[in-house]
C-alpha cells in the first residue's frame, strides 16, 4: 500500500472515527447481526485496504489461544465438571483431578494451592534441588503470618533454611479474619518467589485447621510489645491465644509435633500453651531466647574484632524479657588453631557484667525505640536457628539456648519454661549439665526464675478466670 504522508496512528484514528459513527446507525447494527449469522466466525468484515493482514492475525491469534487454553487446563489441580446422572433425573457435581481421576466428595473448604503445574519446577534454575527433594513434604505452621516476623521467617522456611534443602514444605498459615487481605498479598508473594520446596499452602482463620497433622509450628502470632509497654501488660491479652492453640494442637497437630513459641511472653505462652496440649510431650514446646543469644553473641564478636562465628556457646538464662541472663563465662572464642575463653579474651569483667548485660536484656525495647516496631528480621532469623538446630542438631561440644521446661537443673525450680544450653542429637534437646555457676551468676538466675513464677501464676488465673 502507499504510503499516504500520514502517520499510522493518524490512519488508525481515523478508521476507528468511521467504525464507531457507522456502529451508532441502526442500519449498521442490523447488518452487522446479519453478517454475523451467515459468515464463518474466521471471517471479519472490514472497510479497510487492511484487510488480508487483520485476517491472517487474528486466525494465528485465535489458533494460539487455543493452543494455550489446551495446556493451560492440562496443568490444573481440579477441574469442576458438571455430569448428568446416570439416572438421567438430576444432574450431580463431579471434581477431576489432573491425573483424572473423578470424585463426587466436595473438596475440603480450606484455600489450599498445591502448584498448577510441576512445569514451573521443571524449568526453573532450581531443578536440581526439586527433583532432589525426597519423601513426603512436612506441613509446618506459622501464627501471624501476616505480621511482621512471619514476612520474614516464612520466604526463609519456604527456601529450606530450616528443614534442609531437600524438604518440602506444605505451609499453614493462621491469623486473623482482619488480617487476612494482608496474607493473601503474602500468599501470591509465596507463588512468586517460586520455590520448589513449597508444596503448597493453607491459609486460614481456623486453628483447627493450621494446626491439622502438623510437623513443625511457629506460633508468631501475638499482640506485639508498643514503646513503653512491659511485657507483663501483654501477658493476659495474649495468654488466652496461647490457650486455645494449645486446646487445637492437642486436638489436630502430630504427637510429636515441635513447637516454638515466639509470640510475647513467650516463656509463658509456651508453659500455657503446653499445659492445654497433654497429649504432646512437654518437651516438644519451646520458647525463643535464640534471639538473645544472637544478640549477645554479635555484641562479644564486635567488642573483640571478630566474625560472629568465632564466639561459641553464649547462654541465655531465664526469661526473654529484661530479666534475662546473658552468660558468656562459658563461652569461647574459637579460631581455626586455638580456643580461649571469651571472659580472659575481653579482661574487663565491669563491661561483662554491668553494660554488656544490661544492653542485652534491653536490646529489644531499644529495637522499639528506633525503629517505632519490634524486631522482626532479626526475630524470624533467631526462629530459623532455633528450628534449624532442634530438627537438625547441635556439633559436638557445641550448645545454644532454648526456652525449655526445666527439671530441676542448675536450683531451677521444676516446670517452667526457662532458658537453658541444651545440646540436641536425633531432635531431641537435652541441658547441657556442670557448667560453672558463679555466686554473681546464681543471683541473676534466681532472680529471673522468679519472674516466670510469677508469670506463670498471672497466666493460670487468667486462663481460670
Ligand atoms: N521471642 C522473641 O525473641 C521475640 C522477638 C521479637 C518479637 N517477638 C514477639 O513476636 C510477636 C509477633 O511480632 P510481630 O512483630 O510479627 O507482630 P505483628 O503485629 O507484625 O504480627 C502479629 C500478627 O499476629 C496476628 N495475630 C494476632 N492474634 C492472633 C491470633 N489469635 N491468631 C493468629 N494470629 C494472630 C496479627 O493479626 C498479626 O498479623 C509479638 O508478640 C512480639 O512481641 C518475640
Amino acid at each position: 500500500m502507499p504510503w499516504s504522508g500520514r502517520s499510522d496512528h493518524e490512519e488508525l484514528d481515523e478508521e476507528i472515527d468511521g467504525f464507531e459513527e457507522r456502529r451508532r446507525c441502526p442500519s449498521f447494527r442490523t447488518r452487522s447481526r446479519r453478517w454475523a449469522r451467515t459468515r464463518c466466525p474466521l471471517q471479519v468484515h472490514s472497510t479497510s485496504n487492511n484487510a488480508d493482514v487483520y485476517l491472517t492475525v487474528l486466525k494465528v491469534g485465535l489458533a494460539a489461544g487455543i493452543l494455550w487454553l489446551i495446556s493451560s487446563r492440562r496443568g490444573q489441580l481440579i477441574v469442576h465438571t458438571l455430569a448428568p446422572a446416570s439416572n438421567g433425573r438430576e444432574s450431580q457435581i463431579t471434581f477431576r483431578d489432573r491425573t483424572g481421576s473423578r470424585s463426587n466428595a466436595i473438596p475440603k473448604p480450606t484455600v489450599e494451592l498445591v502448584y498448577p503445574s510441576t512445569k514451573l519446577h521443571e524449568d526453573a534454575p532450581q531443578t536440581k534441588t526439586s527433583k532432589m527433594a525426597e519423601g513426603e513434604p512436612i506441613r509446618v505452621v506459622v501464627t501471624g503470618a501476616a505480621g511482621q516476623i512471619a514476612y520474614s521467617l516464612i520466604s526463609m522456611i519456604a527456601n529450606g533454611d530450616v528443614f534442609g534443602k531437600n524438604q518440602s514444605v506444605i505451609l499453614h498459615l493462621l491469623d486473623i479474619p482482619p488480617a487476612m487481605g494482608v496474607l493473601e498479598g503474602v500468599c501470591m508473594e509465596i507463588d512468586d518467589l517460586a520455590l520448589p520446596l513449597v508444596k503448597g499452602y493453607v491459609k486460614t482463620t481456623e486453628p483447627e485447621v493450621a494446626f491439622k497433622d502438623v510437623d513443625a509450628a511457629f506460633l508468631v502470632g501475638a499482640m506485639p510489645r508498643r514503646e513503653g509497654m512491659e511485657r507483663k501488660d501483654l501477658l493476659s491479652a495474649n495468654v488466652k491465644i496461647f490457650k486455645v492453640q494449645g486446646e487445637a494442637l492437642n486436638k489436630y497437630a502430630k504427637k510429636d509435633v515441635k513447637v516454638l513459641v515466639v509470640g510475647n511472653p513467650a516463656n509463658t505462652n509456651a508453659l500455657i500453651c503446653s499445659f492445654y496440649a497433654p497429649s504432646i510431650p512437654k518437651e516438644n514446646f519451646t520458647a525463643m531466647t535464640r534471639l538473645d543469644q544472637n544478640r549477645a553473641q554479635s555484641a562479644i564478636a564486635k567488642r573483640l574484632g571478630l566474625c560472629v562465628s568465632n564466639v561459641k556457646n553464649v547462654t541465655i538464662w531465664g526469661n526473654h524479657s529484661s530479666t534475662q541472663f546473658p552468660d558468656v563465662f562459658n563461652a569461647l572464642v574459637e579460631s581455626s588453631n586455638s580456643s580461649k575463653s571469651v571472659y580472659d579474651s575481653i579482661n574487663d569483667s565491669q563491661w561483662l557484667e554491668g553494660d554488656f548485660i544490661k544492653t542485652i536484656q534491653t536490646r529489644g525495647a531499644a529495637v522499639i525505640q528506633a525503629r517505632k516496631m519490634s524486631s522482626a528480621m532479626s526475630a524470624a532469623k533467631a526462629a530459623v536457628d532455633h528450628m534449624r538446630d532442634w530438627w537438625s542438631g547441635t556439633p559436638n561440644g557445641a550448645w545454644v539456648s532454648m526456652g525449655v521446661i526445666s527439671d530441676g537443673s542448675y536450683g531451677v525450680p521444676k516446670d517452667l519454661i526457662y532458658s537453658l544450653p541444651v545440646s540436641i542429637s536425633n531432635k531431641q534437646w537435652k541441658i547441657v549439665q556442670g557448667l560453672k555457676i558463679t555466686d554473681f551468676a546464681k543471683t541473676k538466675l534466681d532472680l529471673t526464675a522468679k519472674e516466670l513464677l510469677e508469670e506463670k501464676e498471672e497466666a493460670m488465673a487468667v486462663c481460670n478466670a
